[in-house]
């Protein structure tokens, strides 16, 4: 049994409200929910959290320390909080970011992500199929370039 946290921050909470056209129509509930389909459940144990608060995203990445994988979207605190950062580098779990989004195509300050280098690799642009992906990335080896 593998035990994956998905962990978002920022405005996420507002997904099927906030920014439609960007972010889709979709709650972060109905994702959640979504993924849980995608998997069997007694092969994966998913843990979700959300907060708009800096310092719980820590805490929540701390208490997952121990599990085989985090699936983060750090939402606007990609771009500017060393705390999170430090958080995924503490932890031996390794850590997917993830964005629904395509960061790159947006605005400059969006490319720029501090959680990027300490994660094990980035996945960005394909709306919910960004969470999914980087679930069944927790099922290959990582390959060495
Ligand atoms: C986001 C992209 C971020 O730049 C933005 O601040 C978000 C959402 C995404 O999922 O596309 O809140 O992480």
């Amino acid at each position: 049994m593998k035990r994956i946290a998905i962990i978002n921050g920022p405005n996420l909470n507002l997904l099927g409200r906030r920014e439609p056209e960007k972010y889709g129509r979709e709650s972060l509930e109905d994702i959640q929910g979504w993924l849980r389909e995608q998997v069997p459940e007694e092969a994966v144990f998913l843990r979700f959290f959300q907060s708009n608060v800096e310092g719980e995203l820590v805490t929540a990445i701390q208490e997952a320390a121990d599990f085989d994988g985090i699936i983060l979207n750090a939402a606007a605190y990609t771009h500017t909080s060393v705390a999170i950062r430090d958080a995924v580098a503490a932890v031996k779990a390794p850590a997917v970011e993830v964005h629904l989004t395509n960061v790159d195509s947006r605005e400059d300050f969006r490319r720029t992500s501090l959680v990027a280098p300490v994660c094990r690799g980035t996945i960005s642009g394909f709306g919910k199929y960004s969470y999914l992906l980087a679930l069944h990335s927790f099922f290959y080896e990582p390959v060495a370039c």
